[in-house]
């Protein structure tokens, strides 16, 4: 049913109308409106044909060179809700990284392979992947393919197979520390064949908390927590927290939640701001400034083998992509990851002691996700 009409959208709607019918018509004094926001706040802007009003010249697809992590940042993308935008986050990011001039490395971890599939890696059944690596102990090199896309992106790849490995990991010496050792290998083997170091791992993880993720944990010391900017989106955080904690205790003590990535923000609704309000409070600087807006290009690249970096560089999705990927970057720099032992630089007071903060921050959050409410 059509909704009613207010006093402000009846404008809008005249104006729209007046410019397609009496076009071509050049508006010399745009209204604020057509003044694009700092990020937008229309969905999917991509598909809105763009108005007769002479724009900026849109930014230049990164020519740009982002800055080398001081080592290696090894990040793994994980939220145990579906849907939440870590595939998309991984491979976007990865791609977008790669643009800049770094050597970056996707390790597709759910069965599902849709990193792979966004990345254009064969993933039929019967080519090599992470099952390989991590029950048969196949080398990772071996099974590491190039993305064409950008100049220095590199997959490993998840075929069916790997939905076994959940099961066929339990029985297995060192279950949770085998993408650890493999990881390790692989880059041993890449400094002694004197090939360029990798920046930046991006592990995708599946929608779940078993030994793959656990996997990626343990290999990991940074975590990406993408969030949607929906009602629900923070429910199922706490245990997401909680579980990190325990592999902080037990696995791995450096493992850390380093940055928060809010997807599918919806400008229309006042719900996806509080959720950004709200998440940007809780969680401080983890949070990137970048949003990543709801936009249909971003899903439609996959099904043409491609990030939205590639698939449409200009649109709403891609920027911000590309944005939060400078984030990360120059994060990356100023806050050195701090090898044990290291008193820490940059961010100290922020990483000093996340887990009470965030402990804190659960009971509302639990709140808000209970609370009554919407737009
Ligand atoms: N910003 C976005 N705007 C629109 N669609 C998106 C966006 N991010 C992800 N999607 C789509 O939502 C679905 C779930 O995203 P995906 O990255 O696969 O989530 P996850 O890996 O957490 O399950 C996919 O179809 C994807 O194309
Ligand atoms: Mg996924």
């Amino acid at each position: 049913m059509a909704e009613p009409v207010t006093e402000a959208a009846t404008g809008t709607v005249v104006e729209a109308v007046v410019d397609e019918t009496l076009a071509p018509v050049v508006d010399l004094h745009p209204t604020a409106a057509d003044v694009p926001a700092a990020f937008p706040d229309e969905v999917t802007d991509d598909e809105v044909p763009l108005p007769a009003v002479p724009r900026e010249t849109p930014a230049p697809r990164a020519p740009e060179r982002f800055p080398r992590p001081t080592e290696t940042r090894i990040m793994t993308i994980a939220n145990q809700k579906g849907g939440v935008g870590k595939t998309t986050t991984a491979v976007n990011l990865a791609s977008a990284l790669s643009a800049a001039g770094l050597k970056v490395l996707v390790l597709d971890l759910d069965p599902q392979g849709n990193a792979s599939t966004a990345l254009g890696i064969d993933h039929h059944a019967g080519v090599p992947g992470m099952y390989e690596v991590l029950v048969e102990g196949k080398p990772l090199q071996d099974v590491v393919q190039k993305c064409d896309e950008a100049p220095d992106l590199w997959c490993a790849p998840a075929t069916v197979d790997l939905a076994g490995a959940e099961i066929e990991l339990v029985s297995m010496v060192a279950r949770e520390s085998r993408l650890q050792r493999a990881v390790a290998k692989y880059f041993k083997g890449l400094q002694q064949a004197g090939e360029r170091r990798v920046d930046y791992v991006l592990i995708d993880c599946p929608p779940s908390l078993g030994l793959l993720t656990i996997n990626a944990f343990v290999a990991a010391p940074e975590v990406l927590i993408p969030i949607q900017c929906e009602y629900y989106a923070l429910e199922g955080l706490s245990q997401l927290l909680s579980n990190i904690e325990l592999i902080q205790e037990h696995l791995n003590p450096d493992l850390a939640v380093t940055t928060i990535l809010l997807t599918m923000y919806d400008g229309r609704t006042r719900l996806a701001a509080q959720v950004v309000e709200e998440v940007r409070h809780h969680f401080g600087e983890q949070v990137l400034r970048s949003l990543v807006p709801r936009s249909v290009r971003i899903s439609e690249a996959p099904s043409h083998g491609q990030t939205v970096m590639a698939y449409d560089p200009l649109s709403s999705g891609a920027l911000a992509y590309l944005e939060a990927a400078r984030e990360m970057a120059q994060r990356g720099v100023q806050e050195t990851p701090t090898p044990a032992g290291d008193a820490g630089v940059g961010s100290a007071p922020a990483v000093a002691d996340p887990w009470a903060r965030w402990t804190d921050g659960l009971v509302t959050r639990r709140g808000f996700a209970s609370k009554e409410g919407g737009a």
